[in-house]
């Protein structure tokens, strides 16, 4: 079976977007390849998290992965903190990764620019730590979205490298498989646009029915159609297409008719979408809640996670030192 590695940075809580894209896209994966996924707390250090929201925003991503359906049965779910190895490969990754290159990286010039009084080596090394993360577990495939494209033609590099610099066939390069192109694409509530954490224009897994409702209600819409069947526009697209994932055939097919006899009332419409929000994401949010708040559990699964990340880690490890050249006493 194939492996598939992917990281989770650990900011913020899933919305609906994140959902039916990336989220869905790994409960399919860990049914036919062999996954790790694991949450990226050390590439967050780059940001200077504060020492009490480091576990914190761990488990609550954990949580929320777990409560939709990620399961530590079938994949390798850990905490990248939790495996230490990845920090030996790195390192080696790093004696070869030449500073010109990693400059030009469009995610390092983006954070340097958002970040003028902290960048970093951790910043400037995001590839190669990723690429760690990645070959570390060697790989086949990634999921991953665009923005990451350039991190993972580091990765291959990396690989390429480290294979002509000893003269062996040994890492194999890793493929990127396309979230975006795959995924549903979930619109933001603000007539543009996808749904995003920095647009501000999410419902997330956690928001009650009161607040998903408030969310709905305030969507932008237009006057109305004048003209029947006519096609319709952005805004009023975004709803359907909300509703076309989460209400039933029938359901939209009645607004849908509305639309095109003209007769359509957006309240009712949005009423509507907002109850069948909640419908789709109540147990979810259940779920949540109730893993957020059992820590031990939480703390199994990492522990878990950890040692069946560490063992394959491990592996790995000494194979490159014999042919670095070091010794692995030990391993
Ligand atoms: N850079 C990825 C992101 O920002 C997260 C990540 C870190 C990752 N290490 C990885 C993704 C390894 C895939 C594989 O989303």
């Amino acid at each position: 079976m194939e492996t598939v590695v992917s990281g989770i940075r650990p900011t913020g809580n899933l919305h609906l977007g994140n959902y039916y894209g990336a989220v869905k896209s790994f409960l399919q994966m860990q049914n036919e390849y062999n996954c790790y996924f694991f949450i990226a707390d050390w590439h967050s250090l780059t940001t200077r998290p504060k020492p009490e929201d480091i576990i914190q925003s761990a488990n609550t991503i954990l949580a929320e992965y777990l409560a939709c359906g990620l399961d530590p049965e079938k994949a390798t779910i850990y905490v990248q903190s939790d495996v230490k190895e990845v920090l030996e490969l790195y390192l080696y990754f790093n004696m070869n990764a030449y500073l010109g290159e990693l400059e030009r990286t469009t995610t390092f010039k983006e954070k340097a620019r958002k970040q003028p009084d902290n960048v970093n080596a951790g910043l400037l090394t995001y590839p190669t730590l990723m690429a760690a993360d990645i070959l570390i577990h060697k790989a086949a495939k990634v999921p991953v979205g665009k923005d990451q494209e350039q991190n993972m033609e580091m990765a291959r590099k990396f690989a390429r490298r480290f294979n002509s610099m000893y003269g062996v066939e040994y890492l194999k390069e890793p493929e990127s498989f396309s979230l975006s192109a795959k995924a549903v694409k979930i619109p933001g509530l603000d007539g543009s646009g996808k749904m995003g954490k920095s647009e501000g224009n999410c419902i997330y897994l956690m928001d009650d029915e009161a607040t998903i409702k408030k969310k709905v209600m305030k969507a932008v819409t237009d006057a109305g159609p004048t003209v029947p069947n006519s096609e319709k526009p952005e805004v009023i697209q975004n709803l359907f297409t909300l509703m076309e994932v989460v209400s039933s055939p029938d359901t939209y097919k009645f607004f849908d008719e509305k639309w095109n006899d003209c007769s359509i009332r957006y309240g009712d419409l949005k009423k509507q979408l907002a109850a069948d929000i909640n419908v789709a994401v109540a147990p979810i949010r259940e779920r949540i809640n109730e893993f957020k708040s059992n820590t031990d559990y939480l703390n199994k699964v990492a522990r878990i996670g950890a040692e069946k990340s560490r063992e394959n880690a491990a592996q790995t490890l000494k194979e490159v030192r014999e042919i670095i050249g070091f010794r692995s006493v030990g391993f």
